[in-house]
């Protein structure tokens, strides 16, 4: 595995402590050996130091061998190399064993995954056996998307790219489609008029930390909407695939994506909801404004919220909400997917106060697990009904080990399971219903509406669900 972007923090902080997991369970094959490429001119035992310190803690401390963790080190090399000059690249060459398999994971910045595949290719390391990880974001537009993935196709086929979106390596994301494709009860009810609205939350209660040089350029809906939340979109809506093969799942994911209506001016001025933290509190703590971290500038208009309203046009979906909403410095981390089914067509039963519809709550984070939302009896001599959870503990259901994202889609990568990537033509579907959007509110000189930190974001966004008659459900 040669690891582009070896010195970066998504490698430090998530991809060599998953590495370290898989080889800690015995998931990397025999004789694996990683490079990681980096800037410096660092030798080996630099780099090794640099895991030491910078990736080592972020392996949760009951997973750490030592012994494990030095055999694991021993798999390591450092290859210093500048990512423009070919013969850096015939330096790499020489340090690798032919006839081996190669994965090239590629966490750079994206405009660069151009030129790496082509100096990759040229060097003679890309066969047919060889496989790319592309990390997020993949492009800044549809455009630039396109334009990187006819550069990797040409050297990579389709099957051999791994378009990571760490979300679907989740296990509850995963579990979703189990718990829709393997249980019969919901298969008449998944769908209008039987469900109502579908909200999708994925709130954060960090800022932007250390991160503005790219998030400022990026924002809320590049950085979480055009792959997290519409891939949890995708697994909510779309039709039961033929099997398990990639791409029949993938089929079906685009079939939803290219089903999502277009949105024009009126609907972006009414449907969507920019916003920007200002400084706050979360749990306690001060917490600063966007304009005043590190790096941002004093003018930015970048959003750090977005909620929206989207709509599904085909028959399953039809006039059902999918309710939309990512933040950061929000009141807490919570992500949550929540099927609201539609109410009861003639209540014969009185109602408490906090009577409502049937609800199944997804819960992704912090902690994973599925609730229904069911009515019942009161206790008492008359007959009042009130809301009662059915409460699945996947914690307490299955005890064993559960992988980390990123552990888990690694995996996936080595063995060549694809289903849980992204294919080039959901990835551009995906681009083609967000770009409209960026470009409306450019075009309607949109800025983002202030939010304390530490509170559930703009005020207009729980008017767009109210709007409807819904409220988002954020204390479950
Ligand atoms: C990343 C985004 O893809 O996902 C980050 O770039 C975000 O901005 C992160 O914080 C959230 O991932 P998770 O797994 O912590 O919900």
């Amino acid at each position: 595995m040669i690891i582009f972007g070896g010195v970066g923090d998504l490698s430090a902080r998530k991809l060599l402590p998953a590495l370290y997991m898989a080889h800690l369970h015995g998931n990397l094959p025999p004789h694996t050996r990683i490079i990681a490429i980096g800037r410096r001119d660092w030798t080996r035992d630099e780099y090794l130091a640099f895991m030491q310190k910078q990736s080592r803690p972020f392996v949760d401390s009951k997973a750490m061998d030592v012994q494990a963790w030095e055999s694991f080190l021993a798999a390591f090399d450092y290859v210093n190399l500048d990512v423009s000059k070919a013969e850096d690249y015939v330096r790499l060459a020489s340090s690798t064993r032919p006839g081996v398999q190669r994965v090239f994971y590629l966490a750079t910045a994206p405009n660069l995954f151009a030129s790496i595949c082509d100096s990759l290719s040229a060097a003679g390391l890309v066969d047919q056996q060889s496989r790319v990880v592309l990390e997020k974001p993949l492009g800044h537009d549809l455009a630039s998307a396109q334009a990187i993935n006819t550069a990797v196709s040409q050297h990579f086929a389709e099957n051999q790219i791994y378009r990571i979106d760490h979300y679907l390596g989740k296990e509850t994301v995963q579990n979703l489609m189990v718990l829709r494709f393997g249980n019969a009860i919901f298969g008449p009810l998944w769908q209008a008029p039987y469900i109502k609205s579908v909200q999708i939350t994925v709130a954060e209660s960090v800022g932007v930390g250390s991160r503005a040089g790219f998030y400022d350029d990026t924002g809320a809906m590049r950085d979480m909407v055009q792959n997290h939340l519409l891939q949890l979109l995708c697994i909510v809506a779309m039709e039961p695939p033929v099997s398990l093969d990639p791409d029949a799942v993938r089929d079906e994911k685009l079939k939803v994506l290219r089903s999502l209506r277009p949105m024009t001016l009126t609907d972006i001025g009414r449907d969507t909801v920019r916003g920007q933290y200002k400084a706050g509190a979360i749990d306690g703590e001060t917490v600063k404004g966007y304009l005043d971290e590190t790096n941002v500038p004093q003018d930015s208009g970048t959003e750090t919220f977005v909620a929206l309203r989207a709509q599904i046009n085909n028959w399953r979906w039809a006039n059902v909400p999918f309710f939309l909403r990512t933040g950061k410095r929000l009141q807490k981390r919570q992500s949550e997917i929540v099927i609201e089914f539609s109410d009861l067509p003639f209540s014969i039963i009185p109602s408490g106060p906090r009577t409502g519809a049937n609800r199944l709550i997804i819960k992704l984070q912090p902690e994973e697990s599925i609730q229904l939302q069911m009515m019942a009896k009161e206790p008492g001599s008359g007959m009042h009904m009130q809301p009662v959870t059915l409460n699945l503990d996947l914690q307490q259901a299955f005890t064993a080990r559960r992988a980390e994202a990123y552990e888990r889609l690694l995996i996936d990568v080595i063995r060549g399971r694809l289903m849980h990537f992204m294919r080039r033509d959901e990835l551009e579907a995906a681009w083609t219903w967000v770009e409209p959007i960026l470009n409306g509110w450019k075009e309607l000189g949109d800025t983002p509406r202030n939010y304390p930190a530490g509170t559930w974001g703009p005020a207009a966004a729980s008017a767009l669900v109210a709007r409807e008659g819904m409220s988002w459900v954020e204390e479950t």
